[in-house]
């Protein structure tokens, strides 16, 4: 097993609600205002209240350690970057009028490429590192668990 695993697992859980965007976006054109409403708050609630978290605990832990990891101290600030331009999609999401079915299209595909893309950043730049540092990620997956995160050491 590779040390990272626990982390991937987290990634793999959540690659399923982010498939989910896709599909919303697709929907999106057929469906009543208040469907496309419901959908959108369906969407919101994984957004706001299961991914920006897993990116909170991202910044709080895993970026520092792998900046000391790869012994440059801003070696995470273009991940960070990435966190911030899907908090102004869901935004825009949120900001949405619900009879606007092609702004919530676009909302929804915009967050489906950019969290694909940071999360394949992720798992194979950052995580294929700390495979090859299993002590440092035993300690990234100790801290992780003590803040209450999802990736368990096995
Ligand atoms: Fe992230
Ligand atoms: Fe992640």
């Amino acid at each position: 097993m590779r040390p990272t695993e626990p982390l991937r697992d987290e990634h793999r859980e959540l690659v399923e609600h982010i498939e989910h965007l896709a599909l919303a976006a697709r929907e999106m054109p057929r469906l009543s205002d208040e469907e496309r409403d419901l959908l959108r708050d369906r969407m919101l609630e994984f957004l706001r209240g299961t991914l920006l978290p897993h990116a909170a605990v991202e910044e709080e832990i895993l970026y520092p350690e792998w900046a000391a990891l790869v012994g440059f101290p801003a070696a995470a600030e273009p991940m960070i970057h990435d966190h911030a331009a899907i908090v102004a999609y869901v935004q825009r999401l949120e900001a949405a009028d619900a009879a606007d079915a092609d702004e919530l299209q676009a909302a929804l595909y915009g967050l489906h490429a950019l969290i694909a893309v940071h999360f394949a950043k992720e798992e194979d730049i950052q995580m294929a590192a700390f495979d090859a540092a299993p002590e440092a990620t035993e300690r990234v997956l100790r801290r992780v668990a003590a803040v209450g995160g999802h990736a368990h050491a096995h």
